[in-house]
């Protein structure tokens, strides 16, 4: 970070650039990595963890869905998480509903029930159907805080209000002109279906990487919950896409993941992300 004055006669305060925000990835099991941290540091943690699917993803394998297994693997590191988050800081946890039960009580008794924010839908679209059950199509995004001191930017993360709201708006003349309901939107309820998948095949965004998830989202996250310069941290890298983000929007980053390819598509992206 590096700071500049804003005048000549260097009167009025320095402004604040970000130009030297920095970005760290390590190669590193996230429990070893957490352990090195100082307490009280991070100010947003934002993880796409381990679903319990059991599947062998190519590029890692996923825990099984046993509530042993999976308290055993997340219990210390949502500890950990809890210790290396500020007091004014948050954190978002993404999973299905595989294991969202278990991780919501490990999460309230680490936390506090008192400190659990939202539990967000992200619904998107695949072709795939089911004629047993109704097909799943939502991740769950668990989002809690530390204390009830904690950033929200609202209007940072503002999107536009339907066609329909804005004509019942203008209807009841609710003292809003049009123009000023178009700047100002809304702001996004629990369910996000405006974010889409990043399909292997026919997304621009796509690097390969099994779970790549959309940018769009974990954008919303951080704009809301982080300011230019906070120190955020994704310790379920994968291909880097909550390192690309906060690269683009000038935060800094420390992550890492057990998989060296992850690390090395992460580099990849981090060397072709804008500056
Ligand atoms: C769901 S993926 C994350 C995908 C990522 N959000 C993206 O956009 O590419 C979870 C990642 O966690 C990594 N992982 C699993 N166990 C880990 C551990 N103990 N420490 C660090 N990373 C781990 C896996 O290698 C995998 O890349």
């Amino acid at each position: 970070m590096t700071i500049e004055s804003t005048n000549d006669n260097n009167n009025t305060k320095p402004a604040i650039t970000y130009s030297e925000c920095y970005q760290q990835c390590f190669c590193s099991d996230n429990l070893e990595l957490m352990k090195t941290i100082e307490s009280n540091t991070i100010d947003l943690i934002y993880c796409d963890i381990l679903y319990g699917t059991g599947k062998d993803f190519m590029d890692y394998k996923d825990l099984y869905p046993m509530r042993e297994i999976i308290e055993a693997h997340y219990l210390p590191r949502l500890k950990e998480m809890h210790r290396v988050l500020k007091i004014t800081g948050s954190i978002y946890l993404q999973m299905d509903y595989r294991i969202v039960h278990w991780v919501r009580c490990m999460m309230d008794d680490i936390f506090g029930y008192g400190n659990f924010r939202n539990e967000i839908i992200w619904h998107y679209r695949t072709m795939k159907n089911d004629t047993k059950s109704f097909k799943e199509k939502h991740d769950n995004i668990l989002f809690y805080n530390k204390s009830n001191d904690y950033t929200f930017n609202a209007d940072d993360v503002r999107i536009e209000h339907t066609e329909a709201t804005k004509k019942r708006y203008k209807r009841a003349k609710s003292g809003f002109t049009q123009g000023e309901l178009k700047d100002k939107g809304k702001i996004p309820n629990d369910v996000w279906d405006d974010c889409y998948l990043v399909n292997n095949q026919f997304t621009r965004e796509s690097v390969g990487y099994a779970t790549q998830k959309p940018k769009a989202l974990i954008e919303r996250i951080i704009k809301a919950s982080s300011n230019e310069g906070d120190l955020v941290a994704d310790f379920y890298l994968g291909s880097g896409t909550t390192a690309e983000v906060c690269k683009d929007l000038n935060r800094n980053f420390i992550g890492c993941d057990i998989n060296p390819r992850a690390v090395e598509i992460t580099l990849k992206r981090l060397n072709n992300a804008r500056s």
